[in-house]
């Protein structure tokens, strides 16, 4: 059974950190695409650890940086190999190797933390002022995307909430819904210490859960 918190749809109020990914999905030296509302952006983590989330546009000629590789501290672009650091600043034009760029050139930035195993992102001219939500108690599982809308897979569950609290396949989890163009992620969130086989019954049971919102969506259309 899954039940949701007050925390409603739309509410920036209630939600203004965005769950973007998984920390465990994005490991040292990679990059990956992401959204924040109907903004693409990269979120990549450098050699040393360090997160951050970009657009996913290079400032050149506009390629996806989650297409990119990451180097050490660096984002490059995997284009012309423009190569970006702190700030979104670009480091280093390939073609130009004497050259300085200039600091116009630079990756526009989000505020982004991670917390309880989750990576949070927000606009950086409207960054929250308190941290994100924590789940104490739980731990980061698995993201599952779906082309239904986060309204009509938190209607599907009953809710009407972004943030749904239940139990599935004998395991108190955690559902945390983002609001994509294209639909939604659910991250799942499960109670310390749950086992493999019992991960696997949460699996289980929220890809159903997966389905029987995508059957209502294809009745509703
Ligand atoms: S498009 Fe990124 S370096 Fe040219």
């Amino acid at each position: 059974m899954i039940a949701a918190r007050s925390t409603r749809i739309n509410d920036k109020s209630a939600m203004n950190w965005t769950p973007a990914a998984l920390s465990q999905d994005i490991p040292s030296g990679s990059a990956a695409p992401g959204q924040l509302g109907d903004k693409d952006i990269v979120i990549w983590r450098s050699a040393s650890g360090r997160i951050a989330a970009w657009s996913d546009r290079c400032p050149h000629r506009g390629m996806r940086l989650s297409h990119g590789f990451v180097r050490g501290e660096f984002l490059s672009c995997i284009y012309h190999g423009w190569r970006y650091g702190d700030g979104g600043q670009c480091h280093r034009i390939p073609a130009h190797p004497e050259l300085t760029p200039p600091e116009a050139i630079k990756v526009p930035v989000f505020a982004v933390v991670e917390s309880g195993g989750i990576v949070w992102v927000a606009e950086k001219d409207a960054e929250p002022a308190d941290l994100p939500m924590e789940f104490a108690g739980f731990a980061s599982f698995r993201t599952i995307r779906t082309t239904v809308p986060a309204s009509i897979v938190a209607a599907a569950f009953g809710c009407t909430g972004l943030e749904l609290r239940g139990t599935l396949g004998g395991t108190d989890v955690v559902l945390l819904l983002q609001p994509l163009t294209d639909g939604c992620n659910l991250h799942v969130l499960a109670a310390d210490g749950t086992g493999p086989d019992q991960l696997d019954r949460v699996s289980v049971a929220v890809e159903a859960l997966r389905r029987q919102a995508e059957s209502v969506q294809e009745f509703a259309a």
